[in-house]
């Protein structure tokens, strides 16, 4: 969703703002624009489109300045237009102002506005920010922090705000509710930025803005101050992120680099949580034993791939420590009556752990008073600061908007979850723990095999790629596995995916079944008779001569014999396969977008990071 980034200090600001919005691109956005103090003026440029656009436009126009502030724009109030574009201006030109979020009572504070004078140009729920820092100034605010803090007050919703007033060329204001913020300590400079990556480059020290502050930026001096204007101490965190990480390493696409990532990412993680005797050990997550064998219910929440995520440490943890486990969308949570009682361990899944839906949830479950555990991939983001404890999937930044490495890591921390509570409610044994364990850590290797198997799949994807859709099947542990493939295929390349319990297939998808169409069927081996279900299930396909694209476990003839086209992946134990089987429906996904000449790192109308409900 929206980026926002802002630089004060000596330099030229507009490089380093273009250089900014930029790293903020994997956000997802359709327009862009930057406002800078010029020596007693303030300019503003914007495009509507991709960042390039803008770059066009300053070299035929060129433009120096600092301070400055700097927006991606994802439409919500407003089509992606010039007029929506922001930074949006007060009535005088004089004070430019940058919104991540949603300011839920602009229509009122927009009638009022109105009414008192003020003429808009947009049809954003932004704009009445400069407007409304106006009307203070001119009601009266001693000075420019007085009459925002006001503002601030009167504003109901979600943001991150970026600020520049002409009359204090100087200075950088920032405000913080809902919508990530941080602000970057520099040599002699300052930034703020929605993310770490926008402006690791320069920084080395963050402070991560809490919901209701504000931070006065001077190239010297950073105040951060609650919305009564009183002083707040943050101690600034060191960020602990190689600039590197944020680059490409001479891969074609971050999705692509990241996919390939995911060996390294499992194999520390499992490093970090297994002790040299085989034992799952967890000491971040922080809950005792005693706590997980009094424990009654978990209860997951999360979106998207997180989603599926969830999905699979539901079957596993019911699997494997024999509590009650359920699942929900945070989109759906809330608006239902959840039954969330005390003895609820809640875990909310989420990569960027700024997900608006995801967050919503968490602070519902916290007020019934539930234990809340994060499972995330971002340090100092807004899940992790509102949760009792946190168990980081450390997968580094993941930049392309469709998540792989993430999800990964995610399954890897539920495998990890599971064991350490089966054990402790005395469900597994020592010795099971010890197979089990051993069974994880093949999983590195086999991904690193599916990886060296790119160029068949991708022949596959070559061969099947330009249909209108596909479906995607699988039973049990594999079944949030379909869905994730399908969701991965049309995220990048736009193809119509559907996915499906297998054993659901006869009560509707089977109707779509023709000579046609692509059935990707995750059929890797088990000990017990969902293998045979899910052979049945691919002879109900091929008998309705439907186009099987099989993920197999290696050598199985019996699934050569039917299927189309076969994925052969190395045999693992059943729990863990679909931290193997996915990564052949990642890359089948990736190459499919290829043939498809898809925008894979950024596809159309998505955003990385989801802070809007
Ligand atoms: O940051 P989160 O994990 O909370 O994000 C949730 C979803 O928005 C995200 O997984 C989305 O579905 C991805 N684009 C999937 O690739």
């Amino acid at each position: 969703m929206c980026g926002i980034v802002g630089y004060v200090g000596q330099k030229d600001a507009v490089p380093l703002l273009m250089d900014g919005l930029k790293r903020l691109e994997y956000r997802g956005y359709d327009s862009a624009g930057i406002a800078v103090h010029t020596a007693g003026d303030m300019a503003t440029r914007i495009c509507v489109g991709r960042l390039s656009e803008l770059e066009d436009s300053l070299e035929k126009r060129p433009l120096q300045g600092r301070p400055g502030i700097g927006h991606t724009r994802w439409a919500t109030h407003g089509e992606p237009s010039e007029k929506n574009s922001h930074p949006h201006l007060d009535g005088s030109g004089r004070i430019a102002v940058v919104h991540n979020g949603i300011i839920e009572n602009y229509q009122d504070l927009r009638n009022e506005l109105e009414a008192a004078g003020h003429t808009f140009l947009s049809d954003t729920d932004t704009e009445v920010i400069p407007h409304l820092i106006e009307q203070e100034l001119a009601g009266g605010a001693e000075d420019f922090e007085a009459a925002l803090l006001r503002a601030l007050r009167r504003a109901r919703g979600a943001y991150a705000l970026g600020i520049l007033f002409k009359d204090d060329p100087d200075t950088v204001y920032a405000a913080r509710l809902g919508s990530p913020l941080i602000v970057g300590l520099g040599q002699n400079e300052n930034y703020i930025a929605s993310d770490v990556p926008a402006i690791l480059k320069h920084i080395r020290q963050v402070i991560y803005l809490n919901d209701g502050e504000i931070a006065v930026l001077k190239q010297d001096q950073v105040l951060v101050k609650d919305l009564d204007g009183r002083a707040v101490h943050h101690e600034p965190k060191t960020v602990d992120m190689a600039p590197e990480a944020t680059e490409r390493a001479g891969f074609e696409t971050f999705m692509l680099k990241e996919m390939h990532e995911q060996p390294r990412v499992l194999r520390s993680l499992l490093e970090k949580h297994v002790s040299g005797h085989a034992r799952v050990q967890l000491p971040e997550v922080g809950f005792s034993e005693d706590y997980f064998q009094i424990l009654r219910r978990i209860m997951i929440v999360s979106c998207g791939t997180a989603y599926h995520a969830a999905m699979y440490g539901k079957f596993l943890m019911e699997h494997l420590t024999g509590l009650a486990v359920e699942t929900d969308l945070g989109s759906e949570f809330r608006y239902r009556s959840p039954r969330i009682e005390r003895d609820t361990l809640f875990i909310a899944v989420s990569q960027s752990g700024e997900t608006a839906d995801t967050l919503a949830s968490l602070r519902l479950a916290r007020l019934k008073k539930c234990k809340v555990l994060s499972i995330c991939n971002v340090p100092g983001s807004s899940l992790v600061r509102d949760s009792d404890s946190v168990m980081f999937t450390d997968a580094g930044p993941e930049i392309g908007v469709a998540s792989t490495k993430a999800y990964t890591a995610q399954l890897m921390a539920f495998a990890l979850l599971s064991i350490h509570i089966g054990r402790a409610r005395d469900e597994i044994t020592e010795e099971q723990e010890k197979e089990l364990v051993a069974a994880l850590e093949g999983i590195p290797d086999a991904i690193h095999y599916m990886l060296e198997r790119a160029d068949h799949i991708r022949a596959i994807a070559d061969k099947h790629h330009d249909g209108p859709s596909a479906l995607y099947l699988g039973r049990r542990f594999n079944y949030p596995t379909a869905l994730e493939g399908a969701l991965k295929n049309k995220e990048i390349s736009y193809q119509h995916a559907e996915g499906y319990a297998a054993g659901e297939m006869k009560h509707g998808p089977i109707a779509l079944i023709n000579e046609y169409l692509p059935v990707v069927c995750i059929c890797t081996r088990t000990e017990d008779e969902v293998y045979d279900k899910m052979i049945s299930n691919m002879k109900e396909v091929e008998a309705r001569h439907g186009r099987i694209i099989a993920i197999a476990t290696d050598g199985d003839k019996q699934v050569a014999s039917i299927a189309e086209d076969i994925i052969y992946v190395p045999e693992t134990r059943e729990e863990f396969s679909p931290l193997i089987n996915v990564v052949a429906l990642q890359l089948l996904a990736y190459y499919a977008a290829h043939a498809r000449g898809t925008d894979i790192d950024k596809p159309r109308n998505l955003a990385k990071s989801v802070t809007v409900e």
